[in-house]
């Protein structure tokens, strides 16, 4: 299964995807590109160390429409499959979902559906929540809503700022999205309605 990865900054689940598939950890994939919409994104050299094609597709105000039109072309030209967003700061048009159909995964740094969008480690700070950490979805066409394929829990503790928050959780997310993404290469993740349900063998 090909994959595309979609980035706006500094990509280390990027690096993280990247060396499982070339480690073998999730057989049967290859990651295709690497596209960014941010031509600074650290996660572009990251990329192209690792041997991996690079895009820069900037907006450069035009509509969201027709930026995400030119993202799918360049991934449907490339025989991309399942998509990746990993960091990437702009929400996917409806027709953008609609070409990937359960086939675009995105990793969050909260426990969805507690707390969707930015800024989301402070959030959690600020309500007082003893426990979050990250979640692997598919995306729907609302924000941070498709169904769940794994969680992982990280403990909030009482000194916590949002950035050492941010960074225990960074951690998780890693492992996180190697094995999310390894479900959905395997075909044996199937999602029913709001739920994805995985079978292993
Ligand atoms: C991660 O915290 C991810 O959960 C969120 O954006 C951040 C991306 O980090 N969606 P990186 O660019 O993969 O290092």
């Amino acid at each position: 299964m090909k994959i595309g990865i979609l980035i706006s900054g500094r990509g280390s689940n990027t690096v993280a995807l990247a060396d499982a598939v070339a480690s073998g950890e999730i057989p049967g994939s290859e990651v295709a590109v690497v596209i960014s919409d941010q031509p600074s994104a650290a996660g572009l050299e990251k990329a192209a160390e690792r041997g991996i094609e690079t895009l820069v597709i900037e907006k450069a105000g035009r509509k969201r429409a027709d930026h995400d039109a030119e993202i799918v072309a360049a991934l449907t030209e490339r025989g991309v499959e399942l998509v990746c967003l990993a960091g990437y700061m702009r929400l996917l048009s409806p027709e953008f979902v609609r070409s990937f159909p359960n086939r675009i995964v995105n990793i969050h740094p909260s426990l969805l559906p507690s707390f969707p969008g930015l800024n989301v480690q402070q959030q959690a700070i600020d309500h007082g929540v003893k426990f979050s950490g990250c979640t692997v979805h598919f995306v729907n066409e609302d924000l941070d809503a498709g169904p769940i394929i794994l969680q992982r829990v990280v403990e909030v503790k009482d000194d916590d700022t949002a950035d050492t928050l941010a960074s225990r959780i960074l951690e998780e997310e890693h492992g996180a999205y190697i094995e999310a993404v390894r479900r959905v290469v395997s075909g044996r993740l199937l999602v029913e309605g709001r739920r994805a349900i995985y079978s292993s063998e």
